[in-house]
């Protein structure tokens, strides 16, 4: 039995997918009852198959914060993906991350060693990935200082994986670059999409890595095939500027680009600003001092230690760009 937690999230949904082909038997960790209806809606989009493929999985109530909710969940499971997580990069979060990241993970792990579960595969982030080579890899060292508090609950996250890797559970964590894929067009990397649609004046000056997440699902299910374990890869297709990235999607969705790029001293001046509004009014930030600092500087990830360890040939992010666009549009009715 396979367990997948974060099941009606962007990689979980198509995690599921990619096992109920494959004929696993799948259980998959819920937490909110109406988000089971837009996986099923997001099967069937793929096609015929996906009503009976959805049919195929045991869907489970539980929280990765609360212990007792996952009792049910672990019965008789030898594989867990770990893809549950909260996704903020306001500071005013950090506790409700550290709760869900780091508490979750931790608790996640030790069900795996509670309940004689065999293999994790955890999904990180290249947001814990930090350093000043130009060519990030695997092997860089963890930089606190310089890191925003998703990232932080991310690699708290990561350590808790490791500790169960020392007490004997097969582990493997995976580090994806920004995400694109058909799923929920206001969270995420979705978000670019809907903003972009809107009508978009300003992109960011940086650039960072971006994979397609059937790449991400399968180089987790090749990992979990491959007898590699105690190791964490970097999951990057591409390496992009924002700028080339917003152009793509504004070219298939129909609209102008954004033109005008957000200099690194507006950046200074928005996340003060963003601060201001949100102290004075209590709203939600939108883009903190440690957001806009990494939004100035391109990042590059090195992806050759997953192609080599599993054979991986990640798909161009035109194609998967394009695939989301169809998919925009047919959620939007556009
Ligand atoms: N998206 C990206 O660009 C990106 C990039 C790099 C790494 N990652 C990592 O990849 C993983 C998957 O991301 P995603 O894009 O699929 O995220 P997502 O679409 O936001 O989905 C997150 C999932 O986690 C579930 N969840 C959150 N808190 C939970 C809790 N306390 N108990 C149980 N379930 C909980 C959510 O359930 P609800 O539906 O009930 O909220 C949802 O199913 C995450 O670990 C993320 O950090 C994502």
């Amino acid at each position: 039995m396979v367990l997948v937690t974060g099941a009606t999230g962007l990689v979980g949904s198509h995690l599921l997918y990619a096992l109920a082909e494959d004929g696993e038997k799948i259980r998959a960790l819920y937490r909110t009852a109406t988000k089971i209806d837009q996986v099923k809606e997001l099967f069937e989009w793929y096609g015929e198959k996906g009503s009976s493929l959805f049919e195929k999985i045991e869907w489970v109530a539980g929280d990765i914060t609360e212990i007792p909710s996952l009792e049910k969940a672990f019965e008789g499971v030898k594989t867990v993906y770990h893809t549950a997580a909260y996704i903020s990069f306001d500071p005013k979060n950090e506790e409700k991350l550290l709760k869900a990241n780091y508490e979750g993970t931790a608790n996640i792990v030790n069900m795996c060693l509670a309940k004689g579960v065999d293999q994790l595969c955890y999904t990180s982030s290249i947001a814990t990935i930090s350093g000043n080579k130009d060519l990030l890899d695997e092997e860089n060292h963890w930089d606190a200082a310089h890191s925003n508090v998703y990232a932080t609950s991310k690699y708290l996250a990561e350590m808790e994986v490791w500790r169960g890797g020392e007490e004997g559970l097969k582990i493997a964590i995976v580090n994806p670059g920004v995400i694109f894929g058909p799923g929920n067009w206001r969270r995420g990397s979705g978000w670019f999409f809907t903003r972009l649609a809107s009508g978009m004046q300003y992109y960011p000056p940086g650039g960072t890595g971006f994979v397609g997440v059937w790449d991400v699902v399968k180089a987790m299910r090749k990992l979990m095939e491959s007898g590699i374990y105690q190791q964490r890869f970097i999951l990057v297709g591409e390496n992009l500027h924002f700028k080339n990235v917003f152009d793509a999607i504004s070219k298939l969705l129909g609209v102008a680009p954004p033109e005008k790029e957000l200099r690194a001293w507006m950046l200074e001046v928005l996340w003060r600003a963003d601060w201001l509004r949100c102290a004075f009014s209590g709203g939600k930030r939108q883009l903190s001092k440690a957001v806009a600092h990494s939004l100035k500087n391109p990042k590059k990830y090195d992806n050759r230690k997953i192609c080599k360890a599993v054979s991986m040939d990640f798909q161009p992010l035109d194609d998967v760009l394009q695939i989301c666009s169809r998919h925009f549009k047919d959620s939007s009715g556009a």
